[in-house]
C-alpha cells in the first residue's frame, strides 16, 4: 500500500510544477524528507502524517519561489553539508566543477602545503571542499559581507567538530577582494573564485533575484567588474607558477578569456565547460612579473 505521505508529495509536486518550480518532485521529496528527518530514499517508511502542517506551509514557501536549500537550511555542496539561510548566496552545482578543477590540480602541485585563496567565499562551500579534500592545503577565504561571514564561521565551526584534524586549515577573513591577504602577496599556490558576474538589470529567477544577496550576483554592466578586480587581486597574490580559477556565466566565456590575456603576462588560459557543456570556469597559469 501507498503511504498517505507519498501521496501528499505528489500532490505537492502537482503545486509546486504550477508555481514553475523546475524540479517539483524532487523539492517535494526533499521537503517531505526534511519535515519528516528521515533520508528521501526512506519516504516510503513514514505512515504518520502528523506533520501535515509543516509540510504543506512549507511547501507553500517553495511553490512562492523560496530557494529549496532556505527551506530545510541545508545545502550539499561536493561532500559537504552547509548551513544556509537569508543573507547567503545558495552554493550551485556548477561550482562544484571549478573546485573539483582545483582539487585535481592542487593533488598533483609538488608543494608539501599549498596555500590557496578563496575570493568571495559566502558560505565558505568553496574553501571547506578544498579544505576536506586536500587536508594538506592551508586556505584562506575572504568575505566582505558580514552577514554572509556569519554563515560562512557557522560553517567553518560545524567542519571542524565532524574532523577535527581541520582545524586552523580554513582560515576565514573580512575584507574585499581588491586589498585582501596584502601578506601573502607573491606566495599563493592557487586563487579561486566564484564573484559575483550578473550584469546589473539582467533577468534572473526568483530564487536568486528574492533571496539570494545583491552583492553576490550583480557586477556592472557588463557582469566582469568583479572578474576584473579578482584578476588583479590574483596577479598580485600568485607566486610565479601559481594557478587561477574563476567562474563565470555561461555566455561570458569569450570576454572573461580576455581578462587573463597573454599580453598582460597570464599563461595558458583556457575556458573550462561545467557539466552541462557550458562555458563555466577560466583557468590560467600566473608565471611571475616579467616572465
Ligand atoms: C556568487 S557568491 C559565491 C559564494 C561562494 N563562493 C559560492 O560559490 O557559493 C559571491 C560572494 O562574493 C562576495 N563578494 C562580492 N564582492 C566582494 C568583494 N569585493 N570582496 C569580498 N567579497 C565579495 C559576496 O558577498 C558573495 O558572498
Amino acid at each position: 500500500m501507498m503511504s498517505l505521505l507519498l501521496d501528499e508529495v505528489a500532490l505537492a509536486a502537482l503545486r509546486l510544477a504550477d508555481a514553475g518550480v523546475e524540479s517539483p518532485r524532487t523539492d517535494a521529496e526533499l521537503i517531505a524528507a526534511s519535515v519528516h528527518n528521515v533520508r528521501r530514499g526512506e519516504l516510503h517508511t513514514v505512515r504518520d502524517c502528523d506533520f501535515d502542517a509543516r509540510f504543506w506551509a512549507e511547501i507553500a514557501r517553495r511553490a512562492a519561489r523560496e530557494p529549496l536549500q532556505h527551506i530545510t537550511g541545508t545545502a550539499h555542496f561536493r561532500y559537504l553539508e552547509l548551513d544556509v539561510g537569508p543573507g547567503v548566496f545558495v552554493p550551485r552545482p556548477e561550482t562544484e566543477v571549478m573546485t573539483g578543477w582545483a582539487i585535481d590540480r592542487l593533488g598533483k602541485m609538488d608543494v608539501a602545503e599549498p596555500v590557496v585563496v578563496d575570493l568571495g567565499t559566502g558560505s565558505g562551500a568553496i574553501a571547506l571542499a578544498i579544505g576536506q579534500e586536500v587536508p594538506r592545503a592551508r586556505v584562506h577565504a575572504v568575505e566582505a559581507d558580514p552577514l554572509a561571514r556569519a554563515w560562512a564561521e557557522r560553517n567553518v565551526t560545524r567542519y571542524v567538530e565532524t574532523a577535527p584534524y581541520t582545524a586552523g586549515r580554513v582560515i576565514l577573513h573580512a575584507g574585499d577582494f581588491a586589498d585582501a591577504l596584502g601578506d601573502l602577496d607573491g606566495t599563493v599556490d592557487l586563487v579561486i573564485s566564484n564573484p559575483p558576474y550578473i550584469p546589473v538589470g539582467a533577468y534572473v529567477e526568483p530564487e536568486a533575484g528574492e533571496y539570494d544577496p545583491p552583492a553576490a550576483l550583480w557586477s556592472g554592466t557588463d557582469g566582469l567588474d568583479a572578474i576584473r578586480t579578482v584578476q588583479r587581486a590574483a596577479r598580485r597574490l600568485l607566486r610565479p607558477g601559481g594557478l587561477v580559477a574563476v567562474e563565470h556565466g555561461a555566455q561570458q566565456g569569450a570576454a572573461v578569456y580576455w581578462v587573463f590575456p597573454e599580453e598582460q603576462g597570464w599563461r595558458d588560459t583556457r575556458n573550462n565547460k561545467d557539466l552541462a557543456g557550458r562555458d563555466r570556469f577560466v583557468t590560467a597559469v600566473w608565471p611571475g612579473e616579467g616572465a
